[in-house]
Parts: C-alpha cells; sequence; structure tokens
C-alpha cells in the first residue's frame, strides 16, 4: 500500500544477500526503502497510472501491455532500445491518479517468487521451498503479506472509483476481454490495427525473448538459475509441488529413514 521506488541496477554490486527488516509492519530490504523520502513527497498528477501488484502477479506483463497502448505509436525504437523498468520505473505511490492492480493466485503466486528470490541475488535467500513457504504464508517476504495486500487493495477497490482490479488469470484465460475492459477503464481506443500490435508483443514468448522485458540487462538476476519469464501459466504450482513431493520423496527412500 506505500509508495516504493526500486532501482534494480543499484543492486548489481551486491555480493551478499540482502536482510529483510520490519518496515511501518512490512517486511522489506533497504533497496525498497532506501528512497523513502523521495516517494513519500512524491506528488502524484491526475493522468498517472499507478501499477500495483505483489511481487509475481504479473506486473511486467501488465505494465508492458499499458506501455504499448500509450506509447506503441511511436515505433520500434523505444520498444528495442530501452528497458521495460525504465520506461515504467518502479515507483509506488498512493494519490488520486489511476490505479490498475494485478493479482494472481497464491498458489502459483508462491512458487514464481520462489524461484524469483533463488535467481535474484538483490533478495534475501529463499532457502528451500519448505522454508520459503512457512515463510511466505508468514507475511516474512519483501511486500510482506501477500493476503493483506491483495485484500488491502481490493477493499480499496470498494470506496474508489479511480481502480480497476485484474486478476492474472484472467488475462490469461480471455485477454481480448481484459483488455477492452482495461481500455475502457484508462479511457483509450485503439484500433483493432494497434490491438493487434500490442497482443503479438504481449505474448509470453515475445516477452521471453526481448532483452528490454526479460530482465536479462540486470547483472544481479541469475537467469541460468531460473528465468525471470519462467512458465507464465496458470496453476503451475501443482507440477511443481508434485515433483518437490517426488524429489523428498527419493531422498527419504535412497536414505531409508
Ligand atoms: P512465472 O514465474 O510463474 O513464470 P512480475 O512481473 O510481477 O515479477 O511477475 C512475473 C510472472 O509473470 C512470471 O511468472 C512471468 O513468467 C509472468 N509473466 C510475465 N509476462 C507474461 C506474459 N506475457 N504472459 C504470461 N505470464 C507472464
Amino acid at each position: 500500500m506505500f509508495g516504493i521506488m526500486y532501482d534494480f541496477r543499484s543492486t548489481s554490486h551486491v555480493l551478499h544477500r540482502p536482510q529483510l527488516f520490519d518496515f511501518h509492519g512490512v517486511s522489506m530490504t533497504n533497496a525498497f526503502t532506501d528512497n523513502w523520502d523521495n516517494v513519500q513527497n512524491f506528488k502524484a498528477r491526475p493522468d498517472d497510472i499507478l501499477i500495483a501488484t505483489y511481487p509475481k502477479a504479473g506486473t511486467t506483463w501488465v505494465s508492458y501491455i499499458i506501455d504499448l497502448l500509450y506509447f506503441g505509436h511511436m515505433g520500434p525504437d523505444r520498444q528495442t532500445s530501452i528497458p521495460l523498468y525504465d520506461r515504467v520505473p518502479f515507483l509506488e505511490l498512493y494519490g488520486k491518479s489511476c490505479v490498475v492492480y494485478v493479482a494472481r493466485n497464491a498458489k502459483d503466486n508462491a512458487v514464481s517468487y520462489f524461484h524469483f528470490e533463488r535467481m535474484n541475488g538483490g533478495m534475501p535467500e529463499p532457502g528451500d521451498w519448505s522454508t520459503f513457504l512457512q515463510d511466505f504464508m508468514a507475511g516474512k517476504k519483501v511486500f510482506g503479506s501477500w493476503y493483506d495486500h491483495v485484500n488491502g487493495w481490493w477493499e480499496k477497490k470498494q470506496t474508489h472509483s479511480n481502480f480497476h482490479y485484474m486478476f492474472y488469470e484472467d488475462l490469461i484465460e480471455d485477454y481480448e476481454k481484459e483488455i477492452d475492459r482495461l481500455c475502457s477503464f484508462l479511457g483509450l481506443s485503439p484500433s483493432v490495427e494497434e490491438k493487434e500490435r500490442v497482443r503479438a508483443s504481449v505474448t509470453f514468448d515475445s516477452m521471453k525473448q526481448n532483452k528490454m522485458t526479460n530482465y536479462s540487462t540486470v547483472p544481479v538476476m541469475n537467469q541460468e538459475v531460473s528465468p525471470f519469464m519462467r512458465k507464465g501459466t496458470t496453476s503451475c504450482w501443482a507440477t511443481f509441488v508434485s515433483q518437490y513431493f517426488q524429489s523428498c520423496r527419493r531422498v527419504y527412500k535412497e536414505k531409508k529413514l
């Protein structure tokens, strides 16, 4: 619910994983709180758009869609030379501007977050899956509790007309319908051709290949450990948890426990 400015490039020097600490009741690391004064002093303009999500809920995807809806007409140079995190900066605020919130179901969100912490030296060590999961459920993760985040913004939506609430799963299931809803909220009326151009650029495969959206420009992220654009699907938690369970069983049998 707070404003955060996070410059990934500033973490390229990280040698040790950062530690979590309590920041106004929410678990955080320095990278997210160093600019706190600037964030608090930030004045939103009415035509600003805030994209808010719990980490790993589809921030990159929806940021890219909105960027293309507004600036797609500026030609390919912008899309091939400026990383997405510079076009849609990591700044959270709470002002009079529009808010687009993206929620993702807790299970897929947790698995995605686990792999993100494994590959990102700028995040605390996740430990093994079982440790990670317990911490996740206890809200001991950067940006705190998934439930408080998703629910807190849902409650705000009930009383604020400038809020648009989206679900990652809906974008997967019925992309066209979700884009029409989003455009109607933003007051945009792209032509069929413009919408098709956006659609082609924001597929999982296109974004995975695109250096400006796949975070391969961020040295602190080790894409060999796990790619940033990892699965991009719903219900991938089931496969992951079942594989984890099988590997535990194997160890259990080998050790004849
Ligand atoms: P997975 O790790 O499950 O693959 P965020 O941008 O908030 O960090 O979220 C990252 C998650 O969104 C990753 O999930 C990533 O693959 C997924 N994602 C990003 N772009 C996507 C797209 N175009 N289609 C589907 N999923 C996408």
